[in-house]
């Protein structure tokens, strides 16, 4: 049995994913359940892009188109690029993995930050890349000599989240283009933008701004946070003609479904009603690390639509106390045992979520 797999795949921590909803109401019998723990965004997608799913004229019998035409010349229109420069994948969380697979050979070198989004290194080690795992100052901060430090002479990949999920910190524009120009040639920086929509802090700038600095250059986005369509299962490569045809070449032919492709058009085309999501997540975001930093509690300031917040005390056994207070939030591995991060939702979410945290912390139910 142990020699099913191969041992470096068996030595993998499997991704934890937040507790769906679902499985919390069936194993407390509890009908109130609110889930702040996947990022997600709670205001949900574009009517638009409901009714372009719920339409008939999606031919579900059908394949979906291949190349995702549509939506990589609507994407195309929207970054100002070629759609030759973009490469559709079942969620950004696929792309990860094409990028590992195709991009770097076995012996070669990753690096990422630690704590960040954990599939880089599944990414990494199942293609039997080594890897460092860069700390970030206090665990929260990222620092780029730190990053270029790392690399080494078989490094051909650096993954970087900004904002950087779970700690909600980025890396500002002037040391994220000096990263991007002083790698190696041969190293192709990805930087994930999972939640760039939120991102507001006077000095960031997406890399899709920073272009010029390097070509070997991939720039992930994603339709699960903002544009609030994570079940759909969209996400896409930004980069050069190359990088896309190196890509393609591995890609699953039909990655990406008909109603993910229609859903992701239409939600794109609705710029009014993401902003308008991400705007009031934003705006309680900031409430709700006050409301936090008033109870005495540490918060790590966020560019994304979570907050990480120290509760001086073992994060799972928190977690645990919330899930029978009927709220899901995400338990942190090391070196952030002691934190949790928490979804922000909308006003009232926030709102029971506080409430159960304060009443969890007081009863010293932890
Ligand atoms: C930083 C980061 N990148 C990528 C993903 C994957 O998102 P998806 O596969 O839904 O596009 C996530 C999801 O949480 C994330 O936090």
């Amino acid at each position: 049995m142990s020699d099913l797999a191969a041992p470096h795949i068996l030595a993998l921590t499997a991704y934890e994913p937040g507790k769906p909803e679902e499985e919390l109401k069936r194993e407390l019998g509890m009908d109130d359940v609110v889930k702040l723990a996947s990022n997600e965004n709670p205001y949900g997608p574009s009517p638009r892009a409901i009714e372009a799913v719920s339409g008939d004229a999606l031919a579900l019998h059908r394949y979906p188109d291949p190349r995702g035409h549509d939506l990589r010349e609507a994407l195309a229109a929207h970054h100002g690029v070629a759609a030759a420069q973009l490469c559709l994948g079942n969620g950004s969380n696929e792309l990860i993995d094409l990028i590992c697979r195709t991009l770097a050979s076995r012996g070669e070198h990753a690096v990422f930050g630690h704590p960040s989004f954990p599939c880089y290194r599944i990414g990494s080690v199942a293609q039997e890349l080594s890897f460092t795992a860069v700390p970030l100052r206090e665990h929260l901060h990222w620092n780029v000599d730190d990053l270029l430090d790392a690399v080494t002479a078989e490094t051909k990949l650096l993954f970087v989240s900004n904002p950087n999920n779970p700690t909600g910190s980025y890396i500002a524009k002037g040391e994220l283009e000096r990263l991007l120009r002083s790698l190696p040639e041969r190293v192709l920086a990805v930087v994930d933008e999972a939640y760039v929509e939120y991102a507001d802090a006077d000095d960031f700038s997406p890399a899709t701004e920073l272009r010029d600095a390097r070509d070997r250059l991939a720039i992930l986005r994603t339709f699960s946070k903002a544009y609030g369509l994570a079940a759909l299962r969209v996400g896409y490569v930004l980069g050069t003609p190359e990088l896309v045809h190196a890509l393609n070449r591995l890609r699953a032919p039909f990655n990406v479904g008909t109603p993910g492709q229609v859903a992701a058009r239409a939600a794109l085309a609705d710029q009014t009603h993401l902003r308008g999501s991400v705007d009031a997540t934003v705006r309680d975001r900031g409430k709700l690390a006050t409301a936090l930093e008033a109870n005495g509690l540490r918060v790590a300031p966020s560019q994304g639509n979570f907050v990480l917040l120290d509760v001086r005390r073992p994060g799972r056994a928190v977690y645990e106390a919330l899930l029978h207070e009927g709220v899901i939030v995400r338990a942190m591995p090391a070196p952030l045992e002691s934190w949790i991060r928490v979804t922000v939702g909308k006003p009232e979410e926030n709102q029971r979520f506080l409430d159960s945290l304060t009443r969890v912390l007081r009863e010293s139910r932890v």
